[in-house]
C-alpha cells in the first residue's frame, strides 16, 4: 500500500510524511495569466508552476480542473503521456509543503505510479490527480527536473 520512495534508498511511508510547517509559501502580487472561455471569475484559483529552469508561471485555472491540464492550457512542460489515466508519472510533480496536507491522500494507483517516478520525494504527486479547489489558492507546483516518458524515441505526445 504504502509506497517506498526510490530516491534516498530506504522504504518511507509516505502517509507518515509531509509534517506541517514548510517551505514554500505563495508570492502574492504576481499576475496570473488569462485563462480561455470559462475560466477566471468566482471559480479561478490562483497557482503558480515552477519550470525546470525555475521560472514561476503565475497561471489562474478553474475549480475542478486539474493541474495536469492547468499546465498544458498554458503550454507548461508538463508531458501527461496518459493522459490521466494513471499509466505513467510523466504529470510528476511536486507540492508545496502547505498543499500536502490540504490534498487528499494519494490512493494506491496513484502511489503505484510515483513509485515509477524519478527524483521522487514525500511532497510528489501526479499532477492530473490534484484537482484544484478554491482551497488551493496560492499553491505551487514544481516540476521536477526529469520525468520517465515511456517513449523510447523521446516523443513528447500533444494533449488533445
Ligand atoms: Fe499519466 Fe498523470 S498523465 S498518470
Amino acid at each position: 500500500m504504502a509506497a517506498s520512495m526510490a530516491a534516498g534508498g530506504g522504504a518511507v511511508t509516505r502517509l507518515l510524511l509531509g509534517a506541517p510547517g514548510g517551505c514554500g509559501s505563495a508570492r502574492r502580487g504576481a499576475s496570473a495569466r488569462q485563462v480561455g472561455p470559462g475560466g477566471a471569475g468566482p471559480g479561478g484559483v490562483n497557482v503558480v508552476f515552477i519550470d525546470r529552469s525555475g521560472r514561476r508561471i503565475p497561471v489562474q485555472g478553474r475549480v475542478g480542473e486539474d493541474v495536469l491540464r492547468l499546465a498544458q492550457r498554458h503550454n507548461i512542460e508538463l508531458e501527461g503521456a496518459c493522459e490521466a489515466s494513471l499509466a505513467c508519472s510523466t504529470c510528476h510533480v511536486y507540492v508545496s509543503q502547505e498543499l500536502v496536507d490540504k490534498l487528499p491522500v494519494p490512493d494506491e494507483r496513484e502511489e503505484d505510479m510515483l513509485d515509477l517516478a524519478p527524483q521522487l520525494q514525500e511532497n510528489s504527486r501526479l499532477g492530473c490527480q490534484i484537482i484544484l479547489t478554491k482551497e488551493l489558492e496560492g499553491a505551487e507546483f514544481t516540476l521536477p527536473k526529469i520525468t520517465r516518458n515511456f517513449y523510447v524515441d523521446g516523443h513528447v505526445p500533444k494533449p488533445h
